[in-house]
């Protein structure tokens, strides 16, 4: 087996911590490190290979640790740096890796080196870090360009000189809170190398790298022809981003990375059409970019037939296995994209089971394996900066996890503090609330468990059986698979001696040959003959 081969990432099963809502060890209603170490055993449960935490670095949280004001230093909201290293060794004792979020796109407004900007006012090397400029129109009261936030409203604020008269732009692609930084300056360089070695020193098996398209802005910040974009979506953005020479930066951190024994990962968010992101994925570029193509997807199977291969054409070329995503904390949970109540589960479990049987690695987000579904944040409680500029939340993602059957703690998130507050509110109990929404409790872990119907069993099942067949060498990570639909409705992906049947359609479909290894749901009988219903996946050995 060739070194390449062997490389862990390639087939691995990542569960994605979001922090502040996966378990609150210190009761302060925000989930914290030592929560995350308190429940490694959960994820290490699943039969994870990797662990990858959403940012815990100093931050003032305007976007949820995504406006970094410390690169080199823990939240206090979150822990210590010691309460990190304690996280490692435990993860690693179980045998799992851990992946830590690296934001270089922007930091927080709140840092010290945006303030020094501030206080060195137009002109100054200071300002040289980020992006200043005076504004258009006779009093520079118009933007310096016309390029829209990815939250909505202007890309653009401006900011008080010393005077207190309005002064310069600075541009923020994100939330105001969030200046972009000047990646055409050498120091921006040295910080963000700076802080990418840092934690892997510290002991981190990988980064993921946030915004991993943004960083370069096309050179004098050229107005876009039409910029009305995809909300959320910075590609549209075609002048601030997929610009040429981050792909140097990217060579230089894989140069770095590969210096580290055991081996690190880079996994770049490049959320870009398939045949641009798969430049991120050059040899010596980054290892992995999420394949985000099945978060567009409808329940069809001619879109995920397209998606799929389109995916996997793109990885033979690479050489870069697919890094399947069916959910993250920035998208509406499957089970209610597809459609919500008994259906939507259903088709979200089939969808876990279909990444599960794919070539390449998964990403498996928090609460993915109970199959929670969205939670309809009530609007004075969302906290989403997206929320205020645009209307988009995605609050409801985010929701804490429950962990127990019963309401205490909200379910167990802040485990020990009974009567805590969670930082974003919990669904009540449906008993006499008058209210309808899901049931926490019968969606905790505790519930779950043991219960082979459960979404959580099926989900350890399938990672359990996918490490078996790699173990077995029925599978590997640089296999190919034909993926097809046949009858109405119906995707086949062949792989190796293995199929994976998922019927998309609506009506039941003839189970194909071979011997049942799992499914994601019962399957129906008419006479001898054994049928695949709707929203129904099943993975077949041949
Ligand atoms: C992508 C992250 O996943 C999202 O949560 C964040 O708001 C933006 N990048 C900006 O950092």
């Amino acid at each position: 087996m060739s070194a390449r081969e062997s490389s862990w990432w390639r087939s691995a099963v990542v569960y994605q911590v979001y922090p502040r809502s996966f378990a609150d060890a210190d009761g302060d209603g925000v989930g914290d490190l030592a929560g995350v170490t308190s429940r490694l055993g959960h994820i290490a449960s699943l039969g994870a290979d990797a662990v990858w935490l959403t940012p815990f670095q100093r931050s003032p949280q305007a976007d949820h640790g995504y406006d970094v004001s410390d690169y080199l230093d823990v939240d206090p909201l979150f822990g210590t740096l010691g309460d990190f290293d304690t996280l490692v060794e435990r993860a690693h004792d179980l045998g799992m890796r851990v992946i830590v979020d690296l934001v270089p796109n922007h930091c927080s407004s709140a840092h010290p080196l945006f303030q020094a900007a501030l206080e060195a006012g137009p002109g100054s090397p200071e300002r040289a870090r980020f992006h200043f400029s005076p504004g258009r129109g006779d009093g520079g009261e118009l933007p310096p360009n016309n390029w829209p936030s990815v939250f909505g409203g202007p890309a653009w604020s401006r900011v008080p000189e010393t005077d207190g008269r309005p002064g310069e732009w600075y541009l923020h692609l994100y939330a105001p809170e969030q200046p972009d930084l000047n990646w055409r300056h050498p120091a921006t360089h040295e910080l963000l190398d700076g802080a990418l070695r840092f934690w892997l020193d510290r002991g981190a098996d990988g980064v993921r790298i946030d915004v991993a398209h943004g960083l370069f802005k096309a050179e004098g910040l050229p107005d876009l022809a039409d910029p009305d974009i995809e909300p959320m979506r910075l590609r549209g953005n075609v002048m601030a981003c997929d610009q040429e020479e981050v792909h140097e930066v990217y060579r230089r951190w894989r140069a770095i990375a590969d210096g580290y024994v055991p081996e690190r990962v880079l996994v770049g968010e490049v959320n870009l059409l398939p045949h641009r992101a798969a430049r991120y994925v050059r040899p010596d570029e980054l290892h992995q970019a999420f394949a985000f193509a099945f978060l567009a997807a409808p329940w069809d199977a001619e879109a995920w037939q397209v998606a799929a291969t389109g995916l996997l054409d793109g990885a033979a070329r690479t050489g870069s296995p697919v890094t399947w995503v069916v959910e993250n904390h920035d998208v509406v949970r499957a089970p209610t994209r597809y459609g919500g109540g008994e259906h939507g589960l259903a088709r979200a479990r089939a969808a876990l089971l279909t990444v599960l049987a794919l070539p390449g690695s998964a990403y498996v987000y928090q609460g993915q394996e109970l199959g929670l579904p969205e939670v309809d944040v009530p609007v004075e409680a969302r906290q989403d900066p997206a929320w205020l500029r645009s209307g988009v939340t995605r609050d409801g993602a985010r929701v804490p996890i429950p962990w127990r059957s019963d309401p205490a703690g909200s379910y167990g998130f802040s485990d020990g503090a009974p009567g805590a507050t969670p930082w974003l509110p919990v669904p009540p109990p449906p008993e006499g609330t008058g209210r309808s929404g899901p049931h926490w409790g019968a969606l905790s872990v505790a519930a779950q468990e043991d219960d082979p119907s459960s979404t959580l069993e099926l989900a350890r099942a399938a990672v359990q059986l996918r490490r078996r067949l790699h173990a077995d060498g029925v599978l590997h990570p640089d296999d190919s698979a034909t993926v097809r639909t046949t009858a109405a409705g119906l995707l086949e992906v062949e792989r190796a001696g293995t199929l994976l049947a998922v019927n998309l359609g609506g009506a039941p479909s003839g189970l194909p040959e071979g011997e049942l290894m799992l499914s994601s749901g019962p399957l129906a009988r008419d006479g001898d003959l054994v049928l695949l219903p709707p929203d129904t996946a099943a993975w077949l050995r041949r």
